[in-house]
């Protein structure tokens, strides 16, 4: 196995406050230290990375997200990859009793991963195995990132000094189910695995130091000291902030994209407009993170 040397490597920075693709880098092959220094400087530096023209192993995906920390085994065990439960299968295929072969409805609310642990993921890694598309050739089932820093810049210097020491509720359990989710009920012992947890509402980053608001609608159940309803509408006003499109990157998928992205700088959301015959699938490694401070 040859190690990709330095030079091959290209960040061009996509046309937004966020992401950026990286040229030159064969994911499959076991990259030279350096250059996943180089990768690693980038993914913090641009929150989202698109690697193009991928073809990964679990294996090789396993090894490649491995780097940049532990990887999390999620707890709906139904849609991890068999002998691979370091990756989260998503999917809207079925098999032939009918059931999914992955996660149908992942990220179909604005959210960032795992926020409802302890010590929520660093970052994701996300593998295009295959992607639906319209009768016209259109690829269909985008996923959105929106940049979490940009917009805690952004906010006035009032809102800034309001949420500074706040700390906001992360419930999965009590978190609010897609429309017609068709996904299982949480089970006892997932809830037991789950409990509710408050994290600060702007985070700081731990290796860039950059301030980003950690709060979203939908799995943020309140905000500590504050009466319910003044905090659902404080929750719902900064996830409407953190969406206005100047912080948006949309990436529109290719079989064998891998995208990854820092789940303490960004929020995202995948895009259900697709269904049977039109397969989706991907694979989903988790990278385990610090406790926000
Ligand atoms: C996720 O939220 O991890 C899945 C995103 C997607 O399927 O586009």
């Amino acid at each position: 196995m040859s190690a990709v040397v330095s030079e091959e490597l290209r960040v061009v920075p996509l046309n937004v406050p966020i992401g950026a693709e990286i040229q030159g880098v064969d994911l499959s092959r076991d990259i030279d230290r350096g250059v996943m220094r180089q990768i690693e400087a980038a993914y913090d530096r641009h929150s989202v990375l698109v690697f193009r023209d991928q073809r990964l192993t679990p294996e090789q995906q396993i090894r490649f997200s491995g780097f940049f920390g532990p990887l999390e085994i999620h707890v709906l065990k139904a849609y991890l990859l068999q002998g691979h439960p370091e990756i989260l299968v998503v999917s809207n295929i079925r098999d032939d009793e009918g059931r999914f072969i992955g996660l149908p409805d992942a990220g179909q609310t604005w959210h960032t991963d795992t926020s409802y642990r302890q010590k929520p993921s660093r970052g994701s890694v996300l593998y295009a195995l295959e992607i639906p598309h319209a009768p016209d050739g259109r690829p269909l089932g985008d996923t959105l990132f929106a940049g979490t820093a940009p917009a805690y810049d952004d906010l006035s210097p009032e809102m800034k000094a309001m949420l500074a020491g706040k700390k906001a509720v992360h419930s999965y359990g009590r978190r609010k189910r897609v429309p017609g989710s068709q996904r299982a009920k949480l089970t006892r012992e997932q809830l037991d695995q789950t409990p509710d947890v408050a994290h600060p509402v702007v985070r700081t980053h731990p290796n860039t130091g950059r301030k980003a608001l950690y709060v979203f609608s939908g799995e943020c159940t309140g905000i500590e000291g504050m009466p319910e309803a003044r905090a659902l509408e404080l929750i719902a006003e900064l996830t409407e902030h953190c969406i206005r499109p100047e912080y948006i990157y949309r990436h529109v998928w290719r079989r064998g994209d891998v995208v990854m992205w820092d789940n303490a700088a960004t929020l995202h959301l995948a895009t259900p407009d697709y269904e049977l015959p039109q397969r989706r699938l991907l694979h989903r490694t988790t990278i385990e993170g610090g406790v926000p401070r």
